[in-house]
């Protein structure tokens, strides 16, 4: 058999995190948002199958879900994200609210071949996804980021923009002070020369030029805001509205942009697109980015990417982590599959001086009857 078949590169967050440290986050953000531009551009519904994802939802012992997000590459690979959201971790447990694990499978045998930490990679790729959007769908010259909402991924909307657009100001709003006033420290790493702004909604809305919202919004609680004014040519990045029930903008906003998702039949469903009919959607992310010179017009106006999280997003993020990790020699091999020599006997470890053992102590049982 092929030795190598047997092993599973393991990722775990030390080598997620010195992967990030010695390819520097700059450069890997970078890397990670041209892979994804490309994939975008050269996504081939016909290869590449995405169902929309699947999980269980619950309210005790504590509210939260787990959902498994699969992506089919034909004759190539399956990676499966599992994704836990659980919103009273952080206050709760000190726990991240999102916490994940990507896995990649051969599709000629089955075998897992990578599983990663997918905490860190699904914060960088939603930054990144942002990105790719924005570039699509906001005024190139913006300078001006708001956030509402400054948890874990809104360090990586601030890092992912900043790597597209010459920001100069980030006005910043969470409901929770102390997560307003610790934003500025767990942003302090990446050395960015903006000026930073904690302020009130209002201002935050008014005026941003691209606003990302990256709340733990409670289902049924939404929209974060109502009838605030906004610049004519705002580009909003809606990351929180992921779930049944739960949105973050209003829908007069949405009525009046260029409402784009990253999936939209996912996003009909637990997206800001909850809110609209199908005709009422402008056009999917796919479409916009193969078709960049028909919507260039979208880039003074209101637009909306409503990003509820893409499998394909979680494999070009998995495939980049592993591909540094061989390169780095990071990681450890592990066998965990049963892959024996005898294909087809599961009891081969039991071997000829085990079976006397066992018959031993059958005969002992027999006796004591
Ligand atoms: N679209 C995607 O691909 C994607 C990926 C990851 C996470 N998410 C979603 O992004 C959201 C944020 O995730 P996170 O990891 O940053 O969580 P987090 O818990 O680290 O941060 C969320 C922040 O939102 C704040 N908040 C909650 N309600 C608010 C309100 N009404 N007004 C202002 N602030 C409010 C909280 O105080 C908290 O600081 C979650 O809803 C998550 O499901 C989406």
């Amino acid at each position: 058999m092929n030795k190598s078949i047997q092993k599973t590169l393991i990722l775990t967050p030390a080598d997620v995190q010195y992967i990030m440290q010695h390819i520097g986050p700059d450069h890997l953000m970078d890397d990670l948002i041209s892979r994804l531009t490309k994939a975008f551009k050269s996504f081939d519904p016909t290869q590449t199958h995405i169902p929309i994802r699947s999980g269980f939802n619950y309210e005790e012992p504590a509210p939260g879900l787990i959902e498994w997000m699969p992506l089919y590459q034909k004759g190539d690979q399956i990676v499966i994200k599992v994704v836990g959201y659980h919103p009273d971790n952080p206050s709760q447990l000190g726990l991240p609210t999102i916490i994940s694990t990507i896995s990649s499978y051969d599709t000629t045998t089955g075998h897992l071949v990578g599983l990663a930490d997918g905490v860190l990679l699904t914060a960088l790729r939603t930054g990144a996804a942002s990105a790719v959007a924005s570039r699509c769908l906001a005024k190139p010259d913006s300078t001006q980021l708001g956030l509402i909402g400054c948890g874990a991924q809104a360090v990586t909307q601030l890092h992912a923009l900043s790597r597209i657009f010459d920001l100069k100001k980030v006005l910043f709003y969470d409901e929770d002070k102390a997560a307003m006033d610790s934003f500025p420290a767990r942003c302090a790493a990446l050395n960015l020369a903006i000026d930073f702004l904690a302020t009130d909604m209002s201002t935050v809305v008014g005026e941003a030029d691209i606003l990302c919202t990256a709340t733990s919004i409670d289902v049924g609680e939404g929209p974060l805001f109502d009838d605030l004014d906004t610049q004519t040519h705002l580009h909003v990045n809606a990351v929180g509205s992921d779930f049944p029930g739960k949105v973050e903008l209003p829908v007069s906003l949405l009525k009046q942009s260029f409402v784009c998702p990253d999936f939209i039949d996912q996003a009909l469903k637990e997206g800001e697109c909850q809110q609209l009919s199908r005709e009422q959607i402008s056009a999917g992310l796919l479409e916009v980015i193969q078709n960049e010179e028909k919507f260039q017009h979208v880039l003074n106006e209101r637009t909306v990417f409503d990003s509820t999280g893409y499998a394909l997003e979680d494999q070009i993020v998995m495939n980049l982590f592993m591909d540094y990790a061989k390169e780095l020699g990071r990681g450890q091999e592990v066998s965990i599959e049963g892959l024996q020599e005898d294909a087809k006997n599961p009891y081969h470890f039991l071997g000829t001086a085990k079976k006397k053992e066992l018959n031993h102590v059958h005969q002992l049982v027999l006796k004591d009857m």
